[in-house]
This record gives structure tokens, C-alpha cells and sequence, in this order.
């Protein structure tokens, strides 16, 4: 078994990041710009929100946090967005999910510019996934993708079995595996909580990518000796043994399915960091794409 280790993968993908804002700055170019939105207090997205502003800070990014009262109108929010949008200096947008329930995310994302659509949530940005053409991909799936890239893991006529079909994880993944790419290739199942026969199709899976939510969900009787495992989960569960009471599990029983594994990724340490390195990877192409097409305009108007 061999762990896909996300620490050591997200710090090769950060230096390389470095690197190209220090080659673009170097040509003239400014510093990438992301802005994040976060409504209310919830503990997991005050972390995720905390660490993506964080990781702007260490790679030589500018950022912006914006944060709002969980009693924000749909109207309120949507007009910062544009705002946003309208704003020279901001390359990339990101409105930290879940949104309290009485703003509909779907009109909140909507109203993004797809030009700074860095979370690729947008419904310009899925279409354009769907059909293989250029955009900014979800950070989560991205990722993966770069993880498995980095291990050279050739995914080509896998079966994979993909669980959990939400817009931020399951159906992109599911998508990118199918994608006639490397990584990619590969024949997905995409599963979710109506699905009948869960045990027998991840048996039958080469690679698994586990995106429900629920702690320790798939077990060491679910997976095929050899197979992949991608735990997407962060699940809090209670510890007595720790000081905080509390520690963080994939949706993966980590220790019952490792053994079985040719690779693993663990929770903490694993597919979380490489999100944070797909979300900076669309940042900063965001900048690019848009310095580029103000540059591109001038000289057109100059000829
Ligand atoms: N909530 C959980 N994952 C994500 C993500 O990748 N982006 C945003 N904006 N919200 C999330």
C-alpha cells in the first residue's frame, strides 16, 4: 500500500506556483487577487475559508475576505458579488458553500462573472467542462486529478466508482474520470444514496472516490484488494482521547481499508490540500487570462 500523500504533493504543486507568480510578476504582470465571501460562522467553512486566505499570503497572492451576518439578504449578497465582479483588482471570486437556507446558492453563484469563476461553479464553467473545452475546473476534482497525475497513475479502462453526486465533488469527478485525458479514461459509475448494489460495484471497482459526507463510511468488505481509494470526506467525530474531544475521519475506514490498497489517500493530509492547490492553479490563471485579454484588446485598438 502506498499513501498518496497530499502534503508532499500540494508543496510540489505550491512551489510550482511560486514560481509562475514570480515569472509573471517578472513580466510585468500583478499580483493574482482572490476574494472570498463567507456568510455566518459555521465552523468547517471559517477553517476553509481561514486556510485558502492563508495559502494566498504564503504563495504571493492577494486576498480579500469578506465576511457577512448569516441574516444577509439573497439581494445583499448577489450586490457584492457584483461589485466584485466590476472590481479592476480582483481576479478571483469565491463564495464559501454551504449558504444559509434562505439564499439560493445556484442565484448567488449565477451571478458571478465566469471570468473570475475560480471555484469553476458556474453554469458557463460546467458547460464548458462537460465539453472539453478550456476553463476553470472544481477545485476538489482538479485536484484529484493532479494527485493522480503526480503518482503517474494510469487510470485508462479503470472501473471507477465514484460516490456522491454533488456539483462541488461527485458529478464533476465523475465527469473528469470519463474525460479522454490522463488521468481520466476510465469507465465511472456514478453512486448516491438510491443506489442498491453499493458493495457489489465498489467491489468490482479499481478505484474508488469517496464524496458522502459520512464518516467511515466504506469499509474493508467494499473494497477490491488492490484497488484505489480517494477519501474526500472531512467528517468531525467525537474523541475522548484528544484534547480538542474531537478529531477529523475521511468517509473512508481508514484503518480496515489501507491494508487492502495498492494506493490511499489519508484524512488529514490527503485530497484537502490538493483542493487548495486546484483553487490557487484557477486563481492565477484567472489573472493570466484576464491581464491577457485587457493587453489583447489594447493592441488591437492600437492597430
Ligand atoms: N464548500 C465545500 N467545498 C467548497 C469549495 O470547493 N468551494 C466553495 N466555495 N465552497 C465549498
Amino acid at each position: 500500500m502506498q499513501l498518496l500523500d497530499g502534503v508532499l504533493v500540494s508543496a510540489h504543486i505550491k512551489e510550482q506556483i511560486k514560481q509562475e507568480v514570480t515569472d509573471w510578476q517578472a513580466q510585468g504582470g500583478k499580483k493574482p487577487h482572490l476574494a472570498a465571501i463567507l456568510v455566518g460562522n459555521n465552523p468547517a467553512s471559517e477553517a476553509y475559508v481561514g486556510s485558502k486566505v492563508k495559502h494566498c499570503d504564503e504563495l504571493g497572492f492577494d486576498s480579500t475576505l469578506l465576511r457577512f451576518p448569516a441574516d444577509i439578504t439573497e439581494a445583499q449578497l448577489i450586490a457584492e458579488v457584483v461589485r466584485l465582479n466590476n472590481d479592476d483588482n480582483i481576479d478571483g471570486i469565491l463564495v464559501q458553500l454551504p449558504l444559509p437556507d434562505h439564499i439560493s446558492g445556484d442565484s448567488v453563484i449565477n451571478a458571478i462573472n465566469p471570468a473570475k469563476d475560480v471555484d469553476g461553479f458556474h453554469p458557463i464553467s460546467v458547460g464548458k467542462m462537460v465539453l472539453g473545452q478550456p476553463t476553470f475546473l472544481p477545485a476538489t476534482p482538479y485536484g484529484i486529478m493532479l494527485m493522480l497525475e503526480y503518482y503517474q497513475i494510469n487510470t485508462a479502462g479503470m472501473n471507477c466508482v465514484v460516490i456522491g453526486r454533488s456539483n462541488i465533488v461527485g458529478t464533476p469527478m465523475t465527469l473528469l474520470m470519463s474525460r479522454n485525458t490522463n488521468p481520466g479514461n476510465a469507465t465511472v459509475t456514478m453512486a448516491h444514496s438510491k443506489t442498491k448494489n453499493l458493495k457489489e460495484l465498489c467491489l468490482n471497482a479499481d478505484i474508488i472516490v469517496a464524496a458522502i459526507g459520512r464518516p467511515k463510511y466504506v469499509t474493508a468488505d467494499m473494497v477490491k484488494p488492490g484497488a484505489i481509494v480517494i477519501d474526500v470526506g472531512i467528517n468531525r467525530i467525537p474523541d475522548a482521547t484528544k484534547k480538542s474531544g474531537s478529531r477529523l475521519v475521511g468517509d473512508v475506514d481508514f484503518d480496515g481499508v489501507a491494508p487492502l490498497c495498492s494506493y490511499i489517500t489519508p484524512v488529514p493530509g490527503g485530497v484537502g490540500l490538493m483542493t487548495i492547490c486546484g483553487l490557487m492553479k484557477n486563481t492565477l490563471l484567472a489573472a493570466k487570462l484576464r491581464t491577457n485579454a485587457v493587453r489583447g484588446a489594447a493592441l488591437a485598438q492600437s492597430n
